[in-house]
């Protein structure tokens, strides 16, 4: 059968919020029948005979509610159950049977179904679990408004988080914004240091004044000197000017240098003076200038490691630290994930002119369990790859990173995939890798895993696999 289209009245208000309901059947005469009462209820309808052309509308996010039949050709309803939930976890799908059993029912609706509804369909039972699910979409809708009220309140000075340790920080940030010369950030890259450091600055009596950058990694030293410090016409080979430094910039402000256990011990007494008095001098100049100004330092090594290492001067890292703030790793907040996609997913729509409305839920699940070692500044990049190419009105799995849609190929590096997850849970990932190794055979890995093979099957039964199921767990 062709597919048709018809577009039903509305059911409640403007028409984003109606709801789209696909009707499967592999008669025509009851798709048409059905399609004919879902407009009289008030819905819009897509019917087919196809379920690979149901799968690609809910593949294309066109319809988030399928009522398909239970017997039919090919594939029948439980099976499509299964694809459909396997496409998108979020669907709804409800199974209608000339069969009807309360306990084929009970089935139907554990293994994901939203409804089981017998047939010839009753309009007025019909009526009544769609206008359920109208209602709990809108209700999701308020939700998501509210979240974005949320989200406005919980942006500290441009950094997202909701978590109570990134509550922690600002909270530190709070307490010294106003009284600091020093602080020292510490953090694993992409934590948002740099957007810390701003927030500090933001809420300091000299929000006012200049806040200056300086990425020390990215320059030699001589470089970075005459950055810092400024120079006189003709102190180098190309210094064909005066001009001021950093510090001289920056006066009366705050100075932000990122990556400073990147710098040389040379470097370093320079820096020194600058905290300890407050001087500089431009480099070929003897003059010696004083300059007010405040400093954020930030670093993504072990400060005092470096120090044990002979590559990090004592005194400047006691007077860098006197105020030290650690961001921590995604990794140990990965309750700030949903509200931080939610501002990146508004960042970019608004970039892009896209309308992406959030993630599937198999997407959030695969976010949850990434240990993003590239921390925001990960998390940032994969929301706005997906952001621009994904066609659909929620992200999906496929418009991930590779690396993300297959979890287990980026465990190369286990110091950099360690997140703190349950012991329970380590317990059940390392039992699966060792029975994956074994290809199933489960005496072997017992054997591996040095524990009998009645623990091993005590295992498997309580986490709810069957013994004799080999691809168990
Ligand atoms: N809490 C947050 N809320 C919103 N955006 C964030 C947050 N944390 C980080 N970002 C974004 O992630 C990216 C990386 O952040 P930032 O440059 O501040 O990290 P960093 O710790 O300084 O990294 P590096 O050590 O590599 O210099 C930026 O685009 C920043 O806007
Ligand atoms: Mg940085």
């Amino acid at each position: 059968m062709t597919t048709s289209v018809k577009e039903g009245r509305l059911l409640s208000g403007s028409s984003e919020d109606a709801l789209t309901v696909c009707v499967l059947d592999d008669e025509p005469g009851m798709v048409e029948m059905l399609q004919e009462s879902l407009r009289c209820l008030g819905f819009g309808s897509i019917g087919t005979c196809d379920p690979q052309y149901a799968l690609q509308m809910i593949d294309q996010g066109r319809v988030r509610v399928v009522m398909s039949d239970i017997k039919m050709p090919g594939m029948d309803g439980l099976q499509f159950l299964e694809q459909a939930l396997h496409h998108d976890p979020g669907v709804y799908v409800i199974l209608m049977t000339a069969f009807y059993s309360l306990d084929n029912a009970i089935a139907a609706i554990k293994r994901g179904a939203y409804d089981y509804i017998p047939k010839p369909v009753d309009r007025s039972r019909l009526k009544k679990s769609l206008e359920e699910l109208a209602e709990s979409f809108h209700r999701r809708k308020r939700i998501r408004t509210l979240d974005q009220q949320l989200l406005t309140d919980l942006e500290f000075h441009g950094v997202v988080g909701r978590s109570p340790a990134m509550l922690e920080v600002f909270e530190m940030v709070r307490k010294i914004a106003r009284h600091y010369t020093n602080v020292l950030l510490i953090g694993a890259t992409g934590t948002g240091k740099e957007l810390v450091a701003k927030s500090i600055h933001q809420m300091s009596s000299v929000a006012q004044q200049r806040f200056a950058v300086c990425n020390c990694s990215a320059m030699v030293d001589t470089l970075l000197e005459s950055q810092l410090f400024g120079h006189m016409r003709g102190s180098f080979t190309g210094a064909t000017d005066t001009r001021p430094g950093l510090f001289e910039y920056a006066n009366g402000g705050a100075v932000f240098l990122d990556e400073v256990g990147e710098t040389s011990l040379p470097m370093q007494a320079k820096l020194l003076r600058v905290i300890q008095n407050r001087e500089i001098q431009r480099v070929g100049s003897p003059e010696v200038r004083h300059v007010d100004v405040r400093l954020i330092a930030a670093t993504n090594r072990d400060l005092r490691a470096e120090v044990l290492a002979g590559r990090f001067r004592e005194d400047l890292f006691y007077r860098l630290s006197t105020i030290q703030i650690r961001v921590p790793s995604l990794s140990e907040r990965l309750d700030d994930i949903p509200l931080l996609v939610q501002f990146f997913l508004k960042k970019y729509n608004q970039a892009y002119s896209k309308q992406i409305q959030g993630l599937t839920r198999r997407t959030q699940a695969v976010l949850l369990q990434h240990s993003w070692p590239g921390n925001v500044r990960e998390l940032e990049n994969v929301i706005s790859c997906a952001c621009l190419t994904s066609v659909n009105e929620f992200i999906d799995v496929d418009d991930l990173p590779e690396n993300l849609q297959k979890p287990s190929s980026q465990s190369g590096h286990p110091q950099d995939s360690w997140r703190p997850i349950p012991l329970n849970e380590v317990r059940r990932q390392h039992i699966r890798r060792v029975l994956e190794m074994c290809k199933g055979n489960r005496v072997r890995a017992a054997q591996l895993l040095g524990i009998g093979r009645t623990s091993l099957y005590r295992f498997l039964k309580r986490s709810g696999k069957k013994p004799a199921d080999p691809a168990a767990m």
